[in-house]
């Protein structure tokens, strides 16, 4: 295997991907390699939506565990593979389904939001989920006025809490990359480059989020840079989106609030290990047909709020 060039890998997995009637999906902060060999790049909530679209036999999913269980909670007579089986998402292990159905015993009669960063199983215990893209609206869209409980980032819930005046019971959790953001990281960059814009992903502190101009999902963040009329931007999120961003707007400059946010899970996915998980149809997820019932229903009534 040692020795094959990108372009010969490139071929071979377009060719195996015609055979299979495969789709690759990315996320926003894969590898170089691998966000360019995609049919489609994006955000939570958009790789959700094109999983559900899709006529392929088979999805390959190039990001973390709870983004492809997401796809297989909503195709499941679909194949979703995952080249690297083992990038997880950290803030998604934060919370387990038994830790869930506590933390509702105490707050008895309040909706429960999970943030799509949860696991399956999280996802069945919850009544809606939501993505970056669209929490505020999600929340908007909750009868009532009583507290709401919202499931695993607490930094999500601060910014939505204040978005929409509505009392949200935060579970501890958080981005491990996200935190290493940090406020004095933001006015260094804008003492460095005091033209430039700021926009932060709402995964970061609200003493971040206090400084930035837009606070915005990974797809949100890529279709302002478009019609910005900001001609440097300051990028607080994770630094894969970078590519995106300098291909699509090739006369604007990028500069990331923080070179420390590493996602490392996000950078397991190879383009070798796309064609190998083609080759051998591996690592399959698939979720458990009750679970993935219950599942649906909170990831659906998204879907159909936005
Ligand atoms: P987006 O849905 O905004 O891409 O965020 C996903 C994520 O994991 C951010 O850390
Ligand atoms: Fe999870 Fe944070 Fe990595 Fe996103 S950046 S996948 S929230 S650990």
């Amino acid at each position: 295997m040692a020795g094959r060039t990108d372009e010969e890998l490139r071929e071979k997995i377009l060719r195996l991907k015609d055979e299979r009637n495969a789709v690759i999906l990315s996320h926003n902060y894969q590898i170089e390699e691998v966000q360019d060999i995609a049919d489609y790049v994006g955000d939570s909530l958009g790789l959700s939506r094109t999983a559900a679209q899709t006529d392929a036999d088979v999805i390959v999913f190039c990001g973390v565990h709870f983004m492809a269980e997401t796809a297989s909670i909503l195709c499941p007579d679909k194949t979703v593979l995952m080249p690297e089986i083992n990038a997880g998402c950290p803030m998604a292990d934060m919370i387990t389904a038994s830790q869930l159905r506590d933390f509702k015993l105490k707050h008895p009669g309040a909706p429960v939001v999970c943030y799509v960063n949860t696991t399956a199983e999280v996802k069945a215990e919850s009544d809606v989920c939501c993505t970056s893209a669209n929490a505020p609206k999600v929340i908007g869209h909750l009868d009532g006025t009583g507290e709401v409980i919202f499931v695993p980032d607490k930094y999500l819930a601060a910014y939505v809490s204040s978005k929409t005046g509505r009392r949200l019971v935060p579970w501890n959790g958080y981005c491990p990359v996200h935190v290493k953001i940090l406020p004095e990281d933001l006015l260094r960059q804008k003492r460095a480059h005091p033209r430039a814009e700021m926009m932060v992903h709402p995964e970061c502190t609200p003493e971040v989020i206090k400084l930035a101009d837009r606070v915005l999902s990974t797809e949100g963040m890529c279709r302002h840079a478009l019609e910005s009329g900001a001609e440097e931007i300051i990028v607080g999120t994770e630094v894969g989106i970078l590519h995106r961003l300098r291909k699509e707007n090739p006369n604007k400059i990028f500069y990331p609030a923080s070179e420390a946010a590493i996602c490392p899970n996000m950078k397991l996915t190879t383009l070798e290990r796309v064609l190998w998980s083609l080759e051998d149809m591996k690592d399959e997820v698939r979720v458990p047909e009750d679970i993935r019932r219950r599942a649906l229903t909170a990831v659906n009534r998204m879907l159909e709020i936005i």
